[in-house]
């Protein structure tokens, strides 16, 4: 697959993701215009969108297709995604000012309603889930999957990881641990989403499961090394954020050069572990080269 179809291909994807949130999120209308306002505003700005995709780039590998029924699954780690980025933002967390090339959802509508807007974006990612077009215990299978990843047990053990390891050393085992947990989780769920959608056999959700827990740390050392070499404009995000803060980061561990490398073994670990699909998997495999290469 080469780049231009690969960028046709993430396009497509990002605006099947768009149009399933426009369509799930409520209109901002009474009651709580605002509340709906602010959910609208987090949800529909934007972003790179590389969970959606990777729901449908992992039933392309698996099935070949990428169905309707795949919009709401899109759309659920979306809205689990966007909530998990309000709260960051937040005063209380990491305080940030600026996020998809706008002023955060606490600037914007006060810090009440991005707590609440944060929460509803929650529900209704698993409200999506529940009413997919898919036989009851599948969509049974993937709420509780998505639970695990968002909750405690994942994505936001991993946020608690993150803000007890500041202005703190840690060992690069825990740093591994905190990564896997705040990005990884929520990463791993949306390939296996996608793929369990597709009717995946258990060998392909073994492979699967390798090839996202490598791309779901890249991602997080890849986000580590922009927050120093990217821009703020091409980031839409503040550079430096977590300097300021005193984050623990692989950059800082380890170095840029070494997070570098690692980023990159973690790359072809990702694309080795594919090695069970034919070319329908072409798309995760450029999703991981993309993963570590992006400069937003
Ligand atoms: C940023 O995620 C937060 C992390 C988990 C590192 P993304 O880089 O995917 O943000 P958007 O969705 O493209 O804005
Ligand atoms: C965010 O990690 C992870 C989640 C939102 C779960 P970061 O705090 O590094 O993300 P950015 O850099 O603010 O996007
Ligand atoms: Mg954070
Ligand atoms: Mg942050
Ligand atoms: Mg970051």
């Amino acid at each position: 697959m080469g780049n231009d179809t690969f960028r046709a291909f993430l396009q497509a994807c990002q605006q099947r993701a768009a149009t399933a949130l426009e369509q799930t999120l409520p209109p901002a209308a009474e009651p709580a215009a605002r509340l709906k306002q602010a959910m609208r505003y987090s949800a529909l700005n934007g972003g790179k969108r590389v969970r959606a995709t990777l729901v449908y780039a992992a039933s392309q590998a698996v099935s070949g297709s990428m169905p309707d029924t795949l919009d709401k699954l899109a759309a659920a780690v979306e809205l689990v995604h966007a909530y998990s980025l309000v709260h960051d933002d937040l005063p209380a967390m990491d305080d940030d000012a600026l996020r998809r090339g706008q002023p955060t959802c606490h600037i914007a509508f006060g810090e009440a309603a991005a707590i609440l807007a944060g929460d509803a974006l929650q529900t209704l990612a698993f409200e999506c889930l529940a009413a997919a077009d898919l036989p009851a215990e599948t969509r049974c299978r993937l709420v509780l999957l998505l639970a695990l990843a968002s909750g405690a047990a994942g994505m936001v053990a991993g946020q608690d990881m993150d803000l007890a390891a500041e202005n703190r050393h840690i060992a690069l085992a825990d740093l591994e641990s905190l990564h896997r947990h705040k990005t990884g989780a929520l990463i791993r769920a949306s390939v296996q989403l996608g793929a369990i959608a597709a009717g995946a056999s258990a060998q392909q959700l073994a492979a699967l499961e390798c090839y996202a827990s490598a791309i779901g740390l890249a991602f997080q050392v890849q986000d580590d090394i922009l927050d120093i070499e990217g821009s703020t404009e091409e980031l839409g995000k503040q550079q430096g954020a977590d300097l300021a803060l005193n984050k623990s980061t692989y950059p800082g561990l380890l170095g840029l050069d070494n997070a570098r490398a690692l980023a990159q073994s973690l790359c072809d670990d990702a694309i080795a572990a594919l090695a069970i699909f034919d070319s329908h998997a072409d798309p995760l495999r450029e999703l991981a080269r993309y993963i570590i290469a992006r400069t937003s």
